[in-house]
């Protein structure tokens, strides 16, 4: 039976263009809609416009409009965006939508009818950018950190929700359900956050202040707070409360956001859906920001990105692929050009696209224009199935865990296997000798049927890309079902079209720092150092290789308590064996996985039986090991220094 997957975006406000971190959210959040589509699962996809409060009325002052001209410009700019990013929502909500309005008052009236709403007399701090009140213990020299103002002070008659109420129930939810939050550090932050004691929520703005809103059911004078009415559009986008959607996607409910609404969706939300009587979200999966050449984006730095005219340079594909290839969900990820064409160069046109290009060149040269038959299989072969076969197994698990990031890391470690595969059998040697022709086919089949399973797996990134890869492999344009992204079910014969380069390599736009800068601010340091310590030059420190590295698998030594024996990745195509002294302090299985750091020319040794080709780092804290880890969008094999 198939699983439901409902997953939503943030509805963004309308105050701004749509921008590369709107973008990221929602493609991040499409391709894992298409992954869990071509997993078999029944899926759905929501994402809109946040369209109410008092900074959207502000920008449209600014513009010289009425906020409901303002409300469909912009709104229909995020609306017309999204195909061209290759987006496939299922549904577009906006906050103005008659349907949600008439939502927002039941659920209000509801929980009022339940004594859970009341009015006070309040005073506060309000920031108009982030849309709350605020303490003032938030303020740095002031000002709101995030939008660098004063916030304003109200003193006026406001509803608020009981949601002190909800803190003890809140505690215990997050503290029973370790998987409600991805990642876990969220879930702690949020758990930190409600060691204080959780106020009311005020969920109203008086209309002699702000009119632009959903009016409050039970008081004319005033509208509902933008956050109250924006959160509920996760449940009226589905009908609320007897629609077909509703019953059937709700609670399966996945709502991707950025770092920055935690609070209103980690603590908001769920007191929300429990007061009036909902169940609870399934997951709140959070990834963090992009940040440009290393600031924040802002409009005042002059570095907000563009995603359309990012589109024009790489290509919507691959600025798809740099988008969840280099950010690691969850942390912090730096977007400039350079960084992007790297990826794109290294990744697409020299990795994958080199690997279709000439698997396909030589079949057709060879075996006239078709796919080769497949004669005996070596053990070569055999290796390069089942690296695949298990390849396909962890790419699925990490997309089912929400890490896009290693499972895209996966694919290009497969295919990169395949071009070594390539290189060591040496088709073009083959091809010169009749009597290796069996071997020759056999070869290269076996590429261009990996080459096939690759494909299977970016679609979901690179959906208008990997159309063209099919119809290059003869496959048409059909997508290749998921369990067909096994070895073997290349059909030998089909025929296939002459390739054009699918990922062309582009051209760096700006040049590096030079060496002799780097070198000329190193000897400027090295005056100042202390005489009495014993010091070693750099070039004594430049002998020492030391690389970035990826721990694929790890195992006790059964023979030693301390001993323990990884597999490392260190991007040479084949894999170290490295003995560490850390079994007192990590598990083989805490270890697999990990991205390590690792000294690349120690000379090997042997240790309990085992040959020791390099040496993982560890802080060493009087004796207690503390692994020391590369981010994981460092590829195995870059160089630390
Ligand atoms: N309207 C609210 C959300 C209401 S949801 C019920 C809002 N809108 S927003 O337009 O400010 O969008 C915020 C979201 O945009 C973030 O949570 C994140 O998903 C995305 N991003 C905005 N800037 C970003 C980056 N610099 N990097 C990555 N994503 C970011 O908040």
């Amino acid at each position: 039976m198939s699983d439901i997957f409902y997953i939503s975006t943030p509805i963004y406000y309308v105050n701004s263009h749509p921008h590369i971190g709107h973008a990221y959210t929602t493609i991040v959040t499409d391709v894992l809609t298409r992954f869990r589509k071509l997993f078999g699962d029944d899926t759905y996809f929501l994402t809109g416009t946040d369209e109410h409060g008092q900074k959207i009325v502000e920008s449209a002052a600014k513009s010289g409009i009425e906020p409901q001209e303002f409300v469909d410009k912009i709104s229909q700019e995020f609306r017309d965006m999204w195909p061209q990013l290759h987006i496939e929502n299922d549904q577009f909500i906006r906050t103005t939508d008659p349907e949600h309005k008439a939502c927002v008052q039941q659920i209000l009236q509801k929980i009022y009818d339940q004594g859970e709403i009341y009015l006070k007399e309040y005073e506060g701090l309000y920031c108009v950018g982030c849309e709350r009140f605020m303490d003032e213990s938030e303020l740095v020299d002031g000002n709101c950190p995030d939008h660098q103002n004063p916030p304003q002070l109200y003193k006026e008659q406001n509803y608020f929700f009981r949601m002190s109420a909800y803190q003890d129930w809140l505690e215990k939810e997050l503290a029973q359900n370790e998987n409600w939050v991805y990642p876990g550090r969220y879930r702690n932050e949020l758990t930190q956050f409600l060691k204080a004691p959780l106020q009311d929520l005020c969920i109203s703005r008086p209309k002699s202040r702000l009119e632009w809103g959903i009016e409050l059911p039970f008081d004319k004078n005033f509208v509902t707070y933008v956050w109250f009415d924006a959160l509920l559009n996760y449940a009226s986008a589905l009908g609320w409360p007897d629609g077909e959607k509703y019953k059937k996607y709700w609670p399966n409910v996945h709502h991707m956001i950025g770092k920055d609404i935690l609070k209103t969706h980690g603590i908001y939300w769920p007191c929300m859906l429990k007061a009036a009587g909902l169940p609870v979200f399934k997951k709140l999966v959070v990834h963090g920001h992009w940040v440009v050449g290393g600031s924040k984006m802002s409009k005042s730095l002059g570095n907000v990105v563009d995603p359309l005219a990012m589109k024009d340079q790489l290509g919507v594909d691959a600025l798809r692929y740099f988008l969840l290839r280099d950010m690691s969900l969850g942390e912090d990820a730096n977007f400039t050009e350079e960084l992007a064409v790297t990826r794109y160069n290294g990744d697409l046109a020299n990795n994958f696209g080199n690997l279709l290009n000439r698997s396909i060149s030589m079949s057709r040269n060879n075996f006239d224009g078709c796919v080769p038959p497949l004669s005996e299989v070596g053990e070569a072969e055999e290796n390069l199935r089942n690296t695949f076969i298990e390849g396909v197994k962890t790419f699925r698990e990490y997309i089912l865990a929400f890490q896009p990031h290693r499972a895209l890391e996966k694919v290009a470690w497969l295919s990169s296997q395949v071009n070594k595969y390539i290189d060591s059998c040496k088709p073009w040697s083959l091809a010169k000798q009749s009597e290796d022709r069996e071997r020759l086919g056999t070869v290269l089949y076996t590429a261009l049927d990996m080459t096939r399973i690759l494909v299977g797996l970016l679609d979901p990134v690179m959906p208008e890309k990997m159309s063209e890869a099919r119809k290059a492999l003869g496959l048409g344009t059909e997508k290749i079902e998921f369990d067909k992204l096994t070895p073997g079910l290349l059909e030998s014969g089909t025929e296939m079209p002459e390739p054009k380069p699918l990922f062309p390599k582009m051209k760096l736009l700006v040049e590096e720092k030079t060496a002799s800068e780097v070198t000329q601010t190193r000897e400027k340091v090295s005056t100042t150092a202390d005489e009495s310590k014993e010091w070693f030059a750099f070039d004594d420190f430049q002998k020492m290789e030391l690389k970035v590295g990826h721990i694929k698998t790890c195992r006790k030594l059964e023979k030693s308590a301390k001993l323990l024996c990884s597999e490392v990745d260190l991007g040479e195509g084949r894999l170290r064996s490295i003995v560490s002294g850390a079994a007192e302090f990590y598990t083989a299985e805490e270890l697999t996985d990990r991205r390590v750091l690792v000294v690349a020319n120690l000379k090997p040794v042997k240790l309990m039986g085992e040959v020791s080709e390099g040496m993982i780092l560890f802080s060493d804290d009087k004796g207690k090991l503390v692994l020391i880890e590369a981010p994981d969008h460092v590829n195995p094999g870059v160089t630390v220094r």
